[in-house]
């Protein structure tokens, strides 16, 4: 007999997949794009539509399970009691409206506050991440490895050039001797997949003052499943119905820059 976590994978990955399917046929119909907080923070017709889906068939499948998603179709969440699916319908919008590509779906699904299984799925790419904690994270079929240490120089580094110019959340000077020091900084506009490329080994670290949970849900669970450290600008441990500052990174490189990055600059 399946166990309640082996179904609720099952069911998540089908609707992961169909959603997929869903977002790539929107490509020949006209996408109605509108704005939310500020003239380029986009939402489209698509992204209302995927976590619609979503909820539809978690209502009817798990009527007591609980959703949290992005464009507030699910719920309001105060407490991790229970089992929670936490949605990013379509992570990298901008991308998304843009581009076409280089945006993913995000699912996150946790019991009680634990991850216990994280979908994050790069439609174009037809590539899925996924891992259930303790029994490794994959990418399709390949399972990754276990992530080994790196140092500074030799470190790609995922973050927004935002970060390193006078901006309202981080000072410049935290960030830029860092940029300065790591062999190359990559920035690809869609948070669940440069979580789930360090999970892969693709990106050694990445690091952004403020991501909400559905952009961190399922990418945290990968990440923990390779030995991958994930706290907040302050080494402490990310809460998961808030936003937070995040920083992923490799064993080692983790400590490495949290020593000799944020703590010098706060000290
Ligand atoms: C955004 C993307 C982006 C990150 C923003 C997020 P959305 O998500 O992940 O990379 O920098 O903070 O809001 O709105 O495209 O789902
Ligand atoms: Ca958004
Ligand atoms: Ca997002
Ligand atoms: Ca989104």
């Amino acid at each position: 007999m399946l166990s309640n976590l082996e179904t609720i994978y099952t069911y998540a990955e089908k609707w992961v997949r169909e959603a997929g399917e869903l977002i790539k046929q929107s490509f020949s119909k006209e996408l109605l794009i509108q704005t939310k907080s500020n003239p380029n923070d986009l939402v489209t017709n698509m992204d209302k539509e995927v976590e619609q889906y979503f909820i539809k068939h978690i209502r009817e499948t798990f009527p007591e399970h609980h959703i949290l998603g992005e464009e507030g179709y699910g719920e309001k969440l105060e407490s991790t009691d229970g089992t929670i699916w936490i949605i990013d319908p379509i992570d990298g919008t901008m991308n998304f409206v843009h581009q076409q590509r280089n945006f993913a779906i995000s699912v996150g699904i946790y019991v009680d506050g634990v991850g216990e299984i994280g979908f994050i799925y790069d439609v174009i790419h037809d590539e899925l991440y996924h891992a259930r904690r303790g029994q490794g994270a994959y990418m399709n079929d390949i399972e990754l490895p276990k992530l080994d240490p790196v140092s500074v120089k030799e470190a790609i580094l995922a973050l927004n050039a935002t970060w390193v110019t006078k901006n309202f959340r981080i000072d410049p000077s935290v960030l830029s001797p860092l940029v300065t020091a790591v062999r190359g900084t990559r920035s690809y506009g869609t948070a669940a997949i440069e979580l789930a490329y360090v999970a892969a080994g693709r990106l050694d670290a990445y690091i952004t003052p403020r991501l909400a949970p559905w952009d961190f849900a399922a990418g945290l669970i990968l990440i923990n499943e390779v030995g991958g450290v994930a706290t907040n600008f302050e080494g402490t441990e990310i809460d998961l119905l808030k936003q937070n500052s995040i920083f992923v990174g490799k064993p080692g490189l983790h400590e490495e820059i949290l020593e000799n990055y944020f703590r010098k600059a706060s000290r």
